[in-house]
């Protein structure tokens, strides 16, 4: 993909590097033509990407054309091309090897979900997709800030391993035919060096390199599907509607590009998703929906994400939701765990301390905070500040009202549950004003599924 890739280049400071005859191009160039708002060609974009992961643009010079792409933005042809030139960064999986039992190719469909608070979802959308013949190599990875991880929730399980060889995740998916497990660090590198570069100089927000950041990564993964679960709303990374919409537009045109059969559900992310949010007490609400209970809109979300999901691989005339009544998605879900060293019957780890917070007035639960929520829970202990910190298996929180509820004074809204006592008042702190409540007869506005963008 590269264009003139240099002979013995040295890494080193952008001054060398970039005079440098053997290069294709100049950084100083590239950040001028996006500066002064112009278009960057498929060639300029191709070198850009390889040249950075190289070391030959310099980290000062690649985040100045981020913040001139925040500012000045990218045409859909350049987010196209700046996405195919990540993917090639890296290594690209490829699941055509799956076979049916009659010898067909096996289809595959993948979700994404830009993060949430008690986001669980793909716990039990992975097993029950695979109840239809569907593979789902659903490579996922762990909590920072407020929102929590998959591999995070799963690893509470006794046993149970998320890193797994290419060879053993083809294996999962030929006989189980579902793998949640870690995503390698071959697919897409250069994500991997500029998300961390953004993440320090105030350029995560440009919708081009979010769209091209994630769709880089799951297009690597080899899915032949994908649904795009984007969280609208405070809990979730975009705030604002206008702009969750442009983002899912952008994702949902990138894969359709790259030839993945891709649909976005626009999901709000006002109130956390279920009655939990932590690690082991969400694995615990999953095995419940797979048990055929659980919070209606957990089981709500997972049902439709799932029909996405089947519709888009080519499956027209399942029923999700049966499944998750019969057992057939239980069934799948206890081999998944086994099958990466877990054991699913095993006591899930509970904390050692827990407080709990009641309603001060009688009324409705109008509102109920997810940022405050997602914010507590971290604090607990179930999520990170940094990527080399470790959670709490049983921290987080465990909610006793949704909103709509009628509750009373002194019922129980929530309970704080961490090892360590002493974080109790920074997770109070978080929920302050994060609950209202009003007099009877009023109706919080709350629609799960907000749109459907394909
Ligand atoms: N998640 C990603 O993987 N990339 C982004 O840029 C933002 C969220």
């Amino acid at each position: 993909m590269t264009q003139g890739s240099p002979q013995g280049m040295t890494q080193g400071s952008a001054t060398q590097t970039t005079r440098t005859t053997a290069e294709a191009f100049d950084a100083v160039d590239i950040i001028r033509t996006k500066r002064d708002k112009g278009t960057l060609s498929p060639e300029q974009i191709d070198w850009t990407i390889d040249a950075y992961t190289r070391g030959v643009i310099a980290d000062e010079q690649m985040a100045a054309l981020n913040m001139a792409i925040l500012l000045n933005g990218m045409d859909r042809s350049e987010i196209s091309r700046w996405t195919a030139a990540m993917i090639a960064s890296g290594e690209r999986m490829d699941f055509s090897g799956l076979r049916n039992p009659d010898g067909s190719v096996k289809p595959t469909a993948d979700k994404h979900s830009t993060g949430g608070v008690g986001d669980k979802i793909t716990l039990p959308l992975a097993p029950l997709v695979a109840v239809f013949g569907v593979a789902v190599p659903q490579l996922s990875g762990r909590g920072l800030g407020h929102t929590g991880g998959t591999l995070d929730k799963l690893e509470s399980i006794p046993g149970w391993q998320a890193f797994l060889s290419n060879e053993a995740i083809m294996a999962q998916l030929q006989d189980v035919g579902a793998v949640i497990c870690a995503a390698g660090a071959g697919l897409a590198p250069a994500d991997k060096k500029l998300y961390a570069l953004r993440d320090v100089t105030g350029t995560v927000e440009a919708i081009p390199l979010i769209a091209s950041s994630i769709m880089s990564k799951k297009i690597a993964e080899g899915t032949g599907s994908l649904v795009l679960d984007v969280k609208v709303g405070s809990g979730a990374f975009m705030k604002d509607e206008a702009k969750a919409r442009e983002l899912a537009e952008t994702m949902v045109a990138l894969g359709q590009d790259a030839g993945v059969n891709t649909v976005a559900l626009l999901t709000n992310m006002d109130t956390p998703l279920g009655l939990t949010a932590g690690n082991a007490i969400e694995v615990e609400e999953c095995v419940e929906v797979l048990a055929g209970g659980g919070p209606d809109d957990v089981v709500e979300l997972t049902v439709r994400l799932a029909e996405e999901m089947l519709a888009c691989a080519g499956v027209h005339d399942a029923d999700p939701a049966a499944a998750l009544k019969d057992g057939r998605a239980m069934d799948v879900w206890n081999r998944m765990i086994r099958a990466q060293g877990g054991d699913p019957g095993a006591r899930l780890p509970v904390v050692k301390e827990s407080e709990t917070i009641y309603a001060e007035a009688d009324g409705v639960l109008v509102q109920l905070d997810a940022l405050s929520v997602g914010v507590a829970a971290w604090r607990l202990g179930a999520g990170r500040a940094r990527k080399e910190d470790a959670v709490q298996a049983g921290a987080g929180v465990r909610l006793h009202a949704k909103p709509g509820a009628l509750v009373k004074a002194g019922e129980p809204l929530m309970t704080l549950l961490t090892d360590t006592p002493e974080k109790f008042d920074r997770a109070r702190e978080a929920l302050a004003g994060a609950t209202v409540i009003a007099p009877e007869g009023s109706r919080p506005a709350q629609q799960l599924i907000i749109d459907r963008i394909a």
